[in-house]
């Protein structure tokens, strides 16, 4: 897709090098706690290319992580999004959206609303993060429903401000000393294929499993102890993402949406990371079928430039009165010019997705079929997951080797990121091109093979 100079990662200096270790060492000093695993993934970004990235060392790599799916247009700015921010500069990049109009936000929400699912009346939110987008989310339907129950599925992850993080249940660490959270969740079994409650085969048996969730929302959850008739709404990503990257069956939407509409229940789908081209439509519910009430962007919106989030509702969910719910940077113009841009260009290179995405599922189904410490490869579009286990039968996970793959692939030159308890996801920029692709899962093979 764009000109590049590298044809093949280098890595000179092992990660991390002298001048990675210094930045590394600074980090710690003087920068919150947050994400980094310095043991598996030591890397000191400086600047990146397409789909490359150099590290401060001068090591070259190819990218399958897109800076955690924001990065779909690639590094260091896809060129027309440089273009209209840089002429936007010029004009005025803080409008106070939320308190003074400005026709950029105008134009952005406009489009958002033209191309999400439904033929419905819709408005948007602006704001800064995926977080903000889910809080939003839920203040929309508690003002407008005054329901404040809420469905979420176990696997999930929503965020880590204290009302989304109520719905996040990925991981114990993410909760663990933050009790209490927003109350009023209830967390039921997602439809995940290959590892549900019920040992079902999902993908022999799509139909069971998504029954089996149905039901239990039904008769356990709702025949017990949750009237439906106080759920406010019903809370999903359409395809699991740090949960492991799960993609339940196709079917399991649909059910949904109906158990919904007989309880007149919102139903929320954070596309926050599955949106914006990753699974090969604009929003990855596409592939489901269904019009979700709301639907929460953020990661890709803003082209890599701009971080932006924003929460595309049913108008009749809207706030009531001026204040109810606001923010300062929501609506900054700058951040929705970036985010026009790339809603536009992400359009014009979605059909190139559907060939990306078979060479992943052929390659991915070979890695499976040679190396029995691979349960399960899964995905759609260009947003993939390849799941290690001790043993296929017992599907104990692995995150051993799962480790020492993303060690190892760093070291050859390929960035991955872990989701999961045993996960690696394949998340590579949307521009991307098939040589490339086709590199990356070489270096990906060896490092598995190399980590076993
Ligand atoms: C599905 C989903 N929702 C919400 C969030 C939270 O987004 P942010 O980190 O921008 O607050 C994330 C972040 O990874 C996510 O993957």
């Amino acid at each position: 897709m764009m000109a590049s100079s590298y044809t093949y990662p280098l890595v000179k200096i092992e990660p991390p090098g002298p001048k990675a270790r210094e930045i590394i060492e600074k980090h710690k000093k003087f920068v919150a706690t947050t994400t980094h695993d310095p043991q598996n993934l030591p890397l000191v970004i400086e600047r990146g290319e397409g789909a490359w990235l150099v590290d401060v060392d001068g090591n070259v790599y190819l990218d399958f992580s897109s800076g955690i799916s924001v990065a779909n247009l690639g590094y260091p700015t896809h060129p027309e999004v440089k273009k209209a921010v840089l002429e936007q500069l010029e004009k005025i990049a803080h409008a106070a959206g939320t308190d003074f109009y400005n026709p950029y936000q105008v134009k952005l929400a406009e489009k958002l609303v033209s191309i999400a699912p439904g033929d419905f009346s819709k408005k948007v939110f602006l704001s800064n993060s995926g977080t903000e987008s889910i809080e939003a989310a839920i203040k929309l339907v508690k003002s407008s429903r005054n329901k404040h129950y809420f469905l979420a599925f176990i696997g999930a992850f929503h965020g880590r401000t204290m009302g989304s993080l109520s719905f996040t249940a990925s991981k114990p660490v993410h909760k663990k000393r933050y009790f209490p959270m927003m109350p009023g969740v209830v967390h039921v079994p997602y439809p995940n294929p290959y590892r549900n409650p019920w040992h079902i085969n999902g993908y022999e048996n799509p139909g069971e499993l998504v029954n089996r969730v149905i039901e239990y929302i039904e008769d356990w959850i709702f025949g017990h102890f949750l009237d439906p008739g106080e759920v406010a709404a019903i809370v999903f990503e359409p395809i699991q993402g740090e949960g492991g990257y799960v993609v339940p069956p196709s079917s399991f939407f649909v059910e949904l949406e109906k158990l919904a509409k007989r309880y007149g229940i919102v139903l929320i789908d954070d596309e926050v990371q599955m949106g914006l081209g990753r699974t090969g439509k604009m929003f990855a519910i596409e592939h489901f079928k269904i019009k979700p009430g709301i639907i929460t962007l953020a990661k890709a919106l803003g082209g890599g430039v701009m971080p932006i989030g924003a929460t595309i509702f049913r108008s009749e969910l809207d706030f009531p009165e001026p204040g109810a719910h606001s923010n300062t940077f929501g609506g900054h113009a700058l951040a929705s010019v970036a985010a026009l841009k790339t809603i536009e260009i992400i359009e014009q290179i979605l059909p190139r997705i559907a060939s990306l995405e078979r060479i992943l599922r052929e390659e991915l189904q070979e890695l499976k079929n040679k190396y029995e410490s691979i349960g399960d490869v899964r995905g759609l579009g260009l947003a993939w997951a390849i799941e290690f286990v001790k043993d296929r039968t017992t599907k104990t996970y692995n995150p051993d080797v799962r480790n020492r793959v993303l060690r190892e692939a760093l070291e050859k030159g390929l960035v991955l990121l872990g989701c999961g308890k045993s996960t690696i996801r394949i998340i590579p920029p949307l521009v991307i091109t098939e040589d490339q692709l086709r590199t990356g899962l070489e270096i990906l093979s060896e490092a598995i093979r190399k980590s076993l």
